[in-house]
């Protein structure tokens, strides 16, 4: 298995729309094993294939009580419920930190790498979490959901100084 490298803002695989699995070959496995080393190895929570430059319908989550991480196929949220704001930082995005509002609670179906129908139902962080992730297989970032005016500062500051190395603290957040 591998780490590999995170493509970062500006890299056009971030901004296409992925394509769905149309089955669960080896090579997908595969991929869904270099992408559970490349989030650990980033200390991520979550990992969307584009971010790995796999524009698949494909993500991975860490689970915080299993310490297990968990592959997602085809995933779509079939529900969700109530509101909340809360910093979120991306992978993507290094060293960038924002308020993100997100609905509290969500349902997602999705396929595991066995090909088997998963419902889940996640509240918090790990609602935030799929909520980031599956956004990636959008083309869509967390700073897209920030108002005008913070968005366009933190496009000023990256074009002009980069991206900044994380604060270790912060690094959990970032999906
Ligand atoms: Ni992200």
């Amino acid at each position: 298995m591998a780490v590999l490298s995170v493509r970062k803002y500006g890299d056009p695989v971030l901004r296409r729309r992925a394509r769905a699995v149309e089955s669960v070959t080896p090579e997908l496995r595969t991929i869904v094993a270099d992408m559970v080393d490349t989030m650990y190895d980033e200390v991520g929570l979550g990992l969307a294939a584009p971010q790995i430059g796999v524009s698949l319908r494909l993500m991975v989550v860490a689970d915080a009580e299993s310490r297990e991480a968990r592959a997602l196929i085809n995933p779509v949220i079939t529900e969700q419920g109530g509101e909340v704001t809360a910093e979120e930082g991306c992978l993507s995005i290094p060293g960038v930190f924002a308020p993100v509002k997100r609905a509290e609670w969500v349902r997602l179906e999705a396929q595991d790498p066995e090909g088997k129908a998963v419902t889940l139902t996640a509240r918090g962080l790990r609602a935030r979490v799929f909520q980031h992730e599956m956004d990636h297989l959008d083309g869509v970032l967390f700073i897209d959901r920030l108002d005008p005016v913070t968005r366009d500062r933190i496009k000023r500051r990256i074009k002009k100084e980069g991206f900044t190395e994380d604060a270790a603290g912060h690094r959990a957040l970032a999906l």
